[in-house]
């Protein structure tokens, strides 16, 4: 049976991306970004999933505001890099895992999360960055990749509760497909950031570290959080948080932290990043 066994957060800053394109990381600015996942890309060649669900929001690539799902699921069998306005990152396609991602749809829509299929779908750098901070430069990704975007762009997204849940349906899903696949879930997003408007620039390192300091052990106290208190503690672009907790839910209750980092900022955004694995 597929088991899934640890989760990864980390902020999807496209800024990242574009510095890593650009031969830019060693620069002093960047390579405090990038060191800070040196033991994440050790970890992850140790850890050899086989696929990685991985939670982002689409940033109007995918999806226009003419139609906004709530949560999809990429059943694909590729994916490829969405041009953002620059041309298409140049990192390879993302393969998918129809059979599981179609498993996982299925069963966590008959446990009434409604999820919206997408069988055809360009990723954008809420998806590739987090794949080249973890992975570096590659001439193809190392594991399956199923997309997995919420939407926190358009008012209103989901509670943290209700993407808490759907974490848990997705644990369900993946543990009661039949085939043996080693599983991670990628929680992305954040931390504390604000694109526009007059707290355009605003970073919160309180807010962001207390949510780090709680995610392994009190993610309790985190599901709680409503959205005024995202945008007023975290700015408009803070929201993004509620995705992590989808990647919490999907975890045991006891959890190992294996690694943590936090710098600010990267372009304009606090950079978050935890490593979870489940103790049993
Ligand atoms: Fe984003």
């Amino acid at each position: 049976m597929a088991k899934l066994i640890a989760g990864v957060t980390t902020s999807h800053v496209p800024a990242i991306g574009a510095a890593f394109d650009n031969g830019k990381a060693d620069e002093p600015y960047w390579k405090r970004v990038f060191d800070g996942y040196l033991p994440s890309k050790k970890w992850l060649a140790e850890t050899k999933p086989d696929v990685v669900i991985l939670v982002y929001n689409d940033h109007a690539s995918a999806f226009s505001l003419e139609v906004i799902p709530t949560f999809a699921i990429g059943c694909a069998e590729e994916f490829p890099p969405a041009d953002e306005g620059w041309g298409p990152r140049p990192v390879p396609v993302v393969k998918g895992h129809p059979d599981l991602a179609w498993h996982i749809a299925q069963s966590c829509i008959l446990d009434e999360f409604d999820m919206t299929i997408v069988n055809k779908m360009e990723v954008d750098h809420g998806l590739t960055v987090p794949l080249s901070l973890m992975c570096g430069k590659v001439s193809e990704w190392p594991f399956k990749v199923i997309p997995l975007c919420v939407n926190v762009i358009q008012y209103p997204p989901p509670t943290g509760n209700r993407c808490y849940n759907l974490g848990k349906a997705i644990r369900k899903a993946v543990e009661s497909f039949d085939q043996d696949l080693k599983v991670v879930i990628f929680g992305t997003g954040g931390m504390s950031h604000q694109l526009q408007g007059p707290r355009a620039g605003l970073i919160n390192s309180d807010f962001d570290k207390r949510f780090l300091d709680n995610f392994a052990s009190h993610p309790d106290k985190l599901i709680q959080i409503p959205h005024l208190e995202y945008v007023r503690e975290a700015g408009s672009e803070g929201i993004e948080m509620v995705m992590w907790l989808i990647m919490r839910g999907a975890l045991d209750k006891d959890v190992r932290e294996v690694h943590r980092f936090y710098t600010v900022p990267a372009s304009n955004t606090a950079v978050g990043h935890l490593i979870l694995e489940n103790k049993r």
